[in-house]
């Protein structure tokens, strides 16, 4: 049996065993099997040796221990090492190695959003100004590819210490007070978790906005489908989208370091997460 996992804590939520079974299942990948467990962080290192005595194929990791893994890695992905977020984990030559396929499955996403016509992929953002909103787990991810391609970063978060982290990085980002906005924007990103739950809203107020339907508002949450973030950007006349492409992107990519086979999204995978 080929074992694979994504672990986390909560985990009862990931959707990731739904869409990597239907895979397993679609490709014929017969005697594998994708389960979630539910760690603490005195597990990862056992997780690890049991990718590197080949009890479990691949793994997924999600929050909180997208950085704390790390230390416990053999060899780090070069856009893992920038983001210092992993996701998942895959034994190449004998080391365990840590990937971060939530960076490409974001970028893709972009990239099908604002496609450039002349195909110079670096450029499809250049001149976008994109407020982003949250400094966690994966919000380096999304401004390593905004800044790749060249978009002109705000970014604002609850604890200003840690979007100020992420600009030592980042330095050609701008860091803005919770609740201030920048002076321009074409699109913002909520990487925050606030809308998980139905109750919370982001208290900025966006409404000069109004009915203005080249401004996208991005919601990283795909699970509500809308969320509060979504819904008022929605009613104001603003186009919105959210994390679900990107969710399905990341997977695509990581179901491909393992089998080597590149999945389609296609209706019956969408229909899955619905
Ligand atoms: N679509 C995808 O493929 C995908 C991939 C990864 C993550 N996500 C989603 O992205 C979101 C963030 O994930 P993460 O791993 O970065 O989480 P995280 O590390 O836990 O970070 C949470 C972020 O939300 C902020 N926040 C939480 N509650 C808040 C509140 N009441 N007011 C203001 N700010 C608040 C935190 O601010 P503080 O720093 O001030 O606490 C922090 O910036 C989650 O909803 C996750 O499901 C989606």
């Amino acid at each position: 049996m080929k074992k694979y996992l994504v672990i986390g804590n909560p985990i009862g939520h990931s959707l990731s065993p739904l869409i990597h079974n239907h895979w397993m299942k679609k490709y014929r990948l017969f005697g594998s099997i994708y389960e979630k467990r539910k760690v603490e962080e005195k597990d990862l290192k056992n997780i690890v040796k049991e990718i590197r005595d080949d009890e479990i194929i691949g793994v997924n990791v999600t929050v909180p221990f997208k950085k704390l893994i790390i230390p416990f890695l053999d060899e780090l992905h070069p856009t893992a090492k920038k983001t210092e977020s992993v996701n998942t984990l895959f034994k190449v030559k004998n080391k365990v190695v840590g990937y971060n396929t939530d960076e490409p499955g974001f970028a893709q996403t972009m990239w099908e959003l604002f496609p450039d016509k002349d195909y110079k992929i670096l450029a499809s953002l250049k001149r976008k100004n994109i407020f982003v909103l949250g400094a966690g787990g994966v919000t380096s991810s999304i401004i390593y590819t905004l800044e790749q391609r060249g978009a002109k970063v705000f970014l604002s978060n609850r604890t200003k210490k840690k979007a100020e982290e992420l600009k030592k990085k980042y330095t050609e980002i701008d860091v803005l007070d919770w609740g201030k906005r920048p002076p321009v924007c074409d699109v913002v990103i909520n990487t925050t978790s606030i809308g998980l739950t139905s109750n919370e809203r982001i208290d900025i107020d966006f409404n000069d906005c109004n009915g203005d339907k080249n401004k996208l508002f991005y919601d990283l949450t795909y699970n509500p489908k809308e969320t509060n973030f979504l819904k008022e950007a929605r009613l104001r006349g603003n186009n919105t989208m959210n994390g679900q492409k990107m969710f399905l992107n990341q997977a695509i990519h990581a179901f491909n370091l393992w089998t080597n086979i590149t999945p389609k999204i296609d209706d019956e995978v969408v229909k899955l997460l619905d």
